[in-house]
C-alpha cells in the first residue's frame, strides 16, 4: 500500500512519518512545504509540496499514485484564522478540494483530519452524528472541508480531533501538555481556564488512528480524540501531579478574562465508540500518554 501525507512536518505528519516508515507494507511519501525537518532519512521518499499550489499537488499526487492520502496540514492558530480569514480558506478549504479532486483521479482514498471546534460546545460529548455549529472561523472552515469531502465521488475519510500534544522535533509551534511541563518546572504563577472542557489527544493515537482507517479503508466520519475529558485547568494539574510539580501556584481563571478573538466552545469531548468497535481504536489514558512523551523527552535531552 502507498500512502501520502501532507503537512509530514507537523505534529501528526511527524508521527505518521515514524510509524510508516518501519512498516514493510507500506510504501511511503512523506510531503511537507519546504524542506524537510525530520533528522531520520530512511525508509521513505520526500517531496515538497504546498498544498495550496494545485498544479503542484495535481502533479504530485498523479505521479506518485499512492493509495491513500492522509492530508494533516491545516492553518491550526485559531485566533489567527480569525485575523486571516482568506489565508484560512485557502489552506484549511480550498486544498481540500484539490487534494479531493487528484484522489478521485486515480480511485485514491483521502483521509482528513477535523475538530471538535465545528461544535459549539454547549452539550458535549459529541457523537458522529450531532449537528455542528461552529463559533470560530477555524471551525467553520474545517466544518466547509468535511461539507464538500462528503458531497464528493472521492472515497473520503474524516477524522475529528482535540487538543494535539506529542514530542516533536523542529516543529512550528508548541502544545499544552509541553508548555505546561516547562512553565511548572519553573514554579510559575500560571493562570488557565477552568471552564473549557476537552479530551486531549496524543499525537501517537491520532496517527494510530489514522493508520487503521488506511488499512482497514474505512470510510466515513470518525470521533479521534483522547478518551478522558478534562477542563484545561485539570489537564496542566494532572501534568504537574505526574511530575510532582506543587499545584500551589496553579490559578483558576474564565475564558472571559482571556479576551481571545477566536470564541472557543465551552465543553466538547467526543464518544468514542464507534472508532473503538469499527475500527479498533484504543486511545490511552492521559497519564499513559504523558508516560509515553516522558520517556520520549529522556531520549532526546
Ligand atoms: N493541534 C491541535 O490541537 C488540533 C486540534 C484539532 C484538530 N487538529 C487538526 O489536526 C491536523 C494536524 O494538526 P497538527 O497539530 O499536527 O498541525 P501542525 O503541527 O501545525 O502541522 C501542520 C503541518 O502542515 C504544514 N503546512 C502548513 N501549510 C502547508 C501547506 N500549504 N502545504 C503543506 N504543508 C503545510 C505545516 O508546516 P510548518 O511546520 O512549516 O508550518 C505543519 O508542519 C490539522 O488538520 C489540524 O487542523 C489539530
Amino acid at each position: 500500500m502507498k500512502i501520502l501525507i501532507t503537512g509530514s512536518n507537523g505534529l501528526l505528519g511527524q508521527k505518521l512519518l515514524y510509524k510508516l516508515r518501519i512498516d514493510d507494507s507500506v510504501d511511503l511519501v512523506a510531503t511537507s512545504k519546504g524542506e524537510n525537518r525530520v533528522t531520520v532519512r530512511d525508509g521513505y521518499a520526500y517531496h515538497s509540496l504546498d498544498i495550496t499550489n494545485k498544479a503542484a499537488l495535481e502533479e504530485l499526487i498523479s505521479t506518485q499514485k499512492p493509495d491513500v492520502v492522509i492530508n494533516t496540514a491545516a492553518m491550526t492558530n485559531v485566533d489567527l484564522c480569525e485575523d486571516k480569514k482568506e489565508s484560512c480558506d485557502v489552506l484549511n478549504v480550498d486544498a481540500v478540494q484539490y487534494l479531493a479532486n487528484a484522489c478521485a483521479r486515480i480511485d485514491a482514498q483521502l483521509i482528513h483530519i477535523s475538530t471538535d471546534f465545528i461544535f459549539d460546545g454547549e452539550d458535549g460529548p459529541y457523537t458522529e452524528e450531532d449537528m455542528p455549529n461552529p463559533l470560530s472561523y477555524y471551525g467553520l472552515s474545517k466544518l466547509k472541508s468535511e461539507q464538500l469531502l462528503q458531497v464528493h465521488s472521492v472515497k473520503w475519510t474524516i477524522l475529528r480531533t482535540i487538543i494535539v500534544f506529542g514530542v516533536g522535533e523542529n516543529l512550528s509551534k508548541g502544545n499544552i501538555v509541553l508548555w505546561a511541563k516547562e512553565a511548572l518546572a519553573k514554579g510559575d504563577s500560571l493562570n488557565i481556564i477552568d471552564d473549557q472542557f476537552r479530551a486531549p489527544t496524543l499525537a501517537e493515537d491520532l496517527a494510530d488512528i489514522c493508520i487503521l482507517a488506511a488499512k482497514k479503508k474505512a470510510l466515513g466520519i470518525f470521533n479521534a480524540s483522547g478518551k478522558d475529558i478534562m477542563s484545561i485547568y485539570e489537564i496542566v494539574e494532572r501534568v504537574a501531579k505526574y511530575y510532582g510539580n506543587s499545584t500551589n501556584n496553579l490559578n483558576k481563571i474564565s475564558t472571559a478574562t482571556l479576551n481571545q478573538k477566536a470564541v472557543r466552545p465551552p465543553k466538547t469531548g467526543f464518544i468514542l465508540d464507534k472508532s473503538i468497535n469499527e475500527l479498533g481504536y484504543r486511545p490511552h489514558s492521559f497519564e499513559e500518554c504523558l508516560a509515553i512523551m516522558d520517556e520520549q523527552l529522556k531520549t532526546i535531552h
